[in-house]
């Protein structure tokens, strides 16, 4: 039976009913894409092939390092019974210039933001000129290659391996290393100090098992992250997914001071200041959605996902925060992420040490105002449809999902001019004066569309 990438139940991955063609699928299909991978520590290898063969000898050679999702899922499940450790993560990712060198024909692949490249789609998304990115993401980038695990050793181990196969033609144009933030608690946290990672669409029963909740469901069809893999030998039974990677460069000391600015103009005291910061991204830093409480609920509680903007204008959660720009939760009937299927699986990774506590409350002259951020990686079976809808129609554009609504607090680019409201006080139907929006703290260092290729495909070469 062909595999239903629209079916409307999750995927019970390890039914003794499932059918050959989806246990293809999943014994081909590259892991991280259906659920995300421990990548605690991770090294992103940015490669350049010299020689179109040599490439494909490379790219054939790393399929023993290689797991397949469904070696990944068993994996997960042994460690939640017994702890048992699961092995490395190595994922392959090939951009449309890396095919060209191979010597494929690219034109059976339909995205046209993966056929441009990231560089050819920057006005699209207002991102910097690709003079200003940083020197790697300039050069022609072939491949990746992602090694991720949760301690640090296996991945050295794992990259010294990957290294010793690389042919002389062939060059490591750059490399990213990504290394998990935590919270006091242990919760895992983004540089501005937020709980991050928790929203996420979910595409496997027992993870929509484990997540049951009345007014938002988290359960997305397959046809969100996998399409077939147009190069492989069976494309009927041998997925792949498009993966973007943006490093996105945070100025911490830059956003704390708008978030005080933010709170003396709101005149937030005391324990009311979080508010200000929670306003900017629609939780507050301990994750409390800020839809369903106006102040962060005490430790300890898992993080909050079961809520929907359905009841709230704007007096709850501002209709401008970051999570309800990115994910407008049932906006129209039912829910125009889901209609327009622009959910992507975001996978990323945080960069850059720092020796003060992101979580804190110590003040903004003591954060850092570079060389750190995130490693923004996410999977999409569309990269026009999803990540640059996200980016462009939401984040960048001032009049979504309203006039006057100004951009993404977090992400925009571009302009920021209209002038934005925020509610008084939480849940209250005042709203501020008009307020400048807060000036762009994130900013966009290079990056690069890739498709993630199935097994099959790879062994193909
Ligand atoms: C959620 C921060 C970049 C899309 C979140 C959350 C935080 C956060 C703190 C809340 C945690 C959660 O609900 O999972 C950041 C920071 C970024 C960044 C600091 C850059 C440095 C992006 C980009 C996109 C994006 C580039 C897409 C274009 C989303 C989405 C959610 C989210 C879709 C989930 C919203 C929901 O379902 O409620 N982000 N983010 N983020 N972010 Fe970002």
């Amino acid at each position: 039976m062909p595999v239903d990438l629209s079916n409307g139940k999750p995927l019970a991955w390890d039914s003794a009913k499932l059918d050959a063609d989806t246990k293809a699928m999943l014994d081909n299909l590259q892991p991280n894409i259906l659920q995300g991978h421990v990548r605690e520590s991770m090294s992103l290898l940015l490669v350049r092939f010299g020689d179109g063969p040599d490439g494909r000898r490379f790219l054939r050679s790393l399929v023993p390092l290689m797991k397949s999702a469904r070696k990944h899922l068993e994996e997960v499940r042994d460690f939640n019974r017994s702890k048992k450790p699961g092995t490395p993560y190595v994922g392959v990712g090939i951009s449309k210039l890396g095919y060209l060198k191979l010597g494929e024909s690219t034109t059976k692949f339909t995205d046209n933001a993966f056929k441009s490249g990231m560089k050819r789609r920057k006005d699209t998304l207002s991102d910097p000129a690709v003079g200003a990115w940083e020197k790697h993401y300039q050069e022609e980038i072939h491949a990746i290659v992602l090694i991720g695990d949760a301690t640090s050793e296996p991945v050295a181990a794992t990259r010294t391996r990957v290294l010793a196969l690389l042919p002389k033609s062939a060059k490591i144009v750059g490399e990213e290393k990504g290394e998990g933030l935590r919270d006091a608690q242990g919760r895992g946290i983004e540089h501005f100090g937020y709980v991050d990672g928790r929203s996420q669409p979910l595409f496997l029963a027992d993870q929509v098992a484990a997540e049951s909740g009345t007014n938002w469901n988290p359960f997305f069809p397959l046809s969100h992250v996998l399409v077939p893999d147009p190069l492989a030998p069976h494309p009927s039974r041998h997925f792949g997914s498009y993966l973007v990677l943006r490093k996105l460069e945070q100025n911490v000391r830059a956003f704390r001071e708008a978030e005080e600015a933010l709170a003396d103009a709101l005149g937030l005291k005391g324990d009311d200041r979080p508010l200000a910061g929670a306003m900017l991204v629609g939780r507050f830093r301990n994750g409390t959605p800020l839809r369903l409480h106006g102040k962060p609920s005490s430790d300890g509680h898992p993080v909050q996902n079961d809520f929907s903007y359905r009841d709230d204008p704007g007096a709850k959660c501002p209709v401008s925060a970051h999570i309800r720009k990115a994910n407008p939760r049932d906006s129209r009937d039912g829910g125009l992420e889901r209609a327009l299927g622009v959910m992507m699986a975001r996978r990323g990774q945080t960069y850059g040490r720092r020796t003060d506590r992101p979580w804190d409350d110590a003040g903004p002259e003591t954060r850092p105002t570079g060389g750190v951020g995130l490693l923004f990686m996410a999977f999409n079976s569309s990269l026009q449809n999803q990540f640059e809808f996200t980016q462009q129609t939401w984040a960048d554009n001032p009049d979504f999902p309203a006039g006057d609504t100004g951009h993404d607090p977090v992400i925009g680019q571009g302009k920021r001019e209209v002038k934005v409201r925020y509610p008084k006080t939480w849940g209250g139907t005042k709203l501020s004066a008009p307020q400048r929006q807060v000036p762009q703290t994130v900013t966009m260092k290079g990056g690069e569309y890739f498709f993630m290729p199935s097994l099959a495909y790879l062994k193909s070469l």
